[in-house]
């Protein structure tokens, strides 16, 4: 959707193809940080009106290591930055309306969508809704539909690259409206996993629980997970927590993923299509986010002056990026999280960063430069 109203601004007209109704997707609990890079491009494509009124800026995080916390001062060490906790449901509900006013097509309840000559310079998509069969001719594909989207399967596998890294544990996420137990958000790493305090807005908390991978979402009651966080979250914490009924709970897997394979011919992958970072810093959106950036660059470009090297350029530019969001997910997630199959020596090394970050303006420099968004040109 992003990169829809990237090309609606250059004038060049583009379909999306939604295999979900729109509700599912404006309901769909994802992350709810935005790097200022995301907050800039939602001003600069007129949608930017709610996150500014609702959004909610956070100049620093706090980390939290067997119950003793510091605090990373982002706008300190970062010239003024900072991040916005604004829930991907609010940003996906910002783009559809606008997409409403500005006549960008979309077609949501796409079955069975099927791209063909990819390999070609005139592909086409197939798709089922409602019974009917539809198809349309177009000039490239963007596949933004997921790790486990069509797009990706549609590269011979031959031609595909893929690098994978799996975790041996999920998280389990709850919403409450409840106060969060603090202003900003708390990352916690506790002898029994990791815990993070999140937000939605000052009455709604998210919180998250390393868990097994074989937990049930129905073995965990509020109260098994609210006495839990209770415990992980940390001293500083604790008695600022107000417990109250989840309205969401679910559980996810933790992976790191690249393809990076991210063009074929005229198909295009961008976001989760191409790449997946655990959930630990937040980054999937935002990295989504400047795929399309470099993408809508380089489609202007081929459609304005026919210039093909930004399309050309376009997998290079993009993992260069995408490389250094999931260097530094797999760093936050490595530093924060129990790993069941870790030794002492491991354990150790966990502590001392802690402790080097705690005392490092240089470490810290490097963790919240990260955090907010490394600089995105455009
Ligand atoms: C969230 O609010 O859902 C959230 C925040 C920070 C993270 C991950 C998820 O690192």
């Amino acid at each position: 959707m992003f990169l829809a109203h990237l090309l609606h601004q250059t004038g060049v007209e583009c379909v999306v193809l939604e295999a979900r109704g729109r509700e599912y997707v404006e309901g769909r609990v994802r992350a709810g940080v935005l790097e200022q890079n995301t907050v800039r491009l939602m001003h600069r494509l007129g949608i930017g009106a709610r996150v500014a009124r609702e959004g909610l800026v956070h100049a620093g995080t706090t980390l939290c290591v067997d119950g003793e916390s510091f605090h990373v001062n982002f706008s300190d060490l970062t010239d003024g930055g900072a991040i916005t906790v604004y829930g991907q449901s609010e940003v996906m509900k910002d783009l559809n309306l606008s997409a409403d006013r500005l006549g960008i097509r979309v077609i949501y309840d796409a079955a069975d969508v099927a791209p063909r000559g990819l390999d070609g310079s005139q592909p086409v998509i197939h798709w089922n809704k409602r019974g009917s069969r539809h198809e349309l001719e177009c000039d490239f594909v963007v596949g933004c539909d997921g790790y486990h989207g069509v797009s990706r399967a549609s590269i011979p596998a031959a031609e595909l690259e893929t690098v994978e890294r799996v975790y041996p544990f999920g998280w389990l996420g709850i919403l409450a409206d409840v106060p969060p137990c603090n202003h900003e958000l708390v990352y916690a790493n506790h002898d029994h996993g990791f815990a993070l305090a999140s937000m939605r807005s000052p009455t709604r908390s998210r919180c998250y629980l390393q868990c097994s991978l074989d937990d049930q979402v129905d073995e965990w009651s509020d109260q098994r997970f609210w006495d839990e966080f209770e415990l992980r979250i940390g001293a500083d914490f604790t008695s600022k927590i107000t417990r109250g009924p989840s309205f969401e709970k679910s559980i996810a897997p933790l992976r790191s993923f690249v393809c990076t394979t991210m063009r074929w011919g005229r198909l295009f992958l961008a976001g989760d299509a191409a790449h997946i970072v655990p959930p630990t810093g937040a980054k999937g959106l935002n990295l989504a986010v400047a795929d399309v950036v470099v993408l809508g660059d380089a489609l202007a470009a081929w459609y304005g002056a026919g210039d093909d090297r930004g399309l050309n350029d376009y997998a290079r530019r993009a993992l260069d990026r995408v490389w250094k969001a999931e260097r530094f997910s797999w760093w936050l997630t490595n530093l924060t999280h129990r790993f069941p199959d870790r030794d002492r020596f491991e354990r150790h090394m966990q502590i001392a960063e802690f402790a080097y970050l705690r005392q490092s303006r240089a470490a810290q420099a490097s963790f919240a430069e990260n955090y907010v968004g490394l600089p995105l040109d455009f």
